[in-house]
């Protein structure tokens, strides 16, 4: 049976910007989710899941008692995650949702940790209804572990930054922007949603990581 899966050029320029190898290659979702403490048996929801970046290497750390459940607006890009978590051996710990982010359509007080890696600066002005989303599907004492780019202080800079992702050949459009939140701007909008302990960091100059407990 062939089973080629046919997307459109924009489809598949942003598969080859999620889903490249030198990405998978950085470490950068074991790093965070050792600091957020991912252990097995847990019930992971990674919030904009994409191809599963952040999904497969979860669903390793829960091990076969844990489950990850991923939503993302784009079936297209889930249909990638689930193509990936067959070739894994991972198929009965991943569950996916093309769904909205804010709000989620998950029960209250039902996960143990959130990721989110990459999505808040594309969520704009919803990022802070999808924080206090996040918070609320958390178990109390659960965490989130996010992952985004940063404003930096240094203006030029950032300007230098968008311009370079604008040249890219699924680029941002003159509206968009990856250098969305500053780290203060991250922390007001955990604070707000009633997160604790957070711990925020730079991560490779313009990233940054995020850990906070419900
Ligand atoms: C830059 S990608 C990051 C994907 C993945 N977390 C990763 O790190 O590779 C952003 C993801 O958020 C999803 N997304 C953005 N805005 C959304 C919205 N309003 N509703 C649902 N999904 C959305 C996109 O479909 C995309 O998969």
């Amino acid at each position: 049976m062939n089973t080629t899966v046919h997307h459109t050029p924009e489809v598949e320029e942003t598969i080859y910007r999620l889903d490249g190898p030198l990405r998978w290659a950085l470490g950068e979702v074991q790093g965070l989710l050792r600091t957020a403490q991912a252990a097995p048996g847990q019930r992971v929801l990674d919030v904009g899941a994409g191809t599963g970046y952040a999904t497969i290497p979860a669903a390793r750390a829960v091990g076969p008692d844990g489950s990850v459940h991923g939503v993302d607006g784009s079936a297209p890009l889930l249909k990638v995650l689930e193509g990936r978590a067959a070739k894994e051996g991972l198929t009965a710990r991943v569950t996916t949702q093309v769904g909205a982010l804010a709000p989620l359509d998950v029960p209250t007080s039902s996960v143990d940790l959130v990721l989110c890696t990459y999505v808040l600066h594309e969520l704009a002005e919803d990022a802070a209804l999808a924080v206090a989303e996040m918070h609320r599907v958390l178990k109390p004492g659960g965490r989130v572990a996010i992952a985004d780019y940063r404003k930096t202080p240094d203006v030029a800079r950032n300007r230098e930054i968008e311009a370079w992702y604008a040249r890219q050949p699924d680029g941002a459009g003159p509206d968009e922007r990856h250098l969305r939140f500053s780290l203060e701007e991250l922390e007001q909008m955990l604070r707000g949603a009633g997160f604790q302990q957070i711990d925020l960091r730079t991560w490779h100059d313009f990233h940054t990581h995020a850990i906070a407990t419900r």
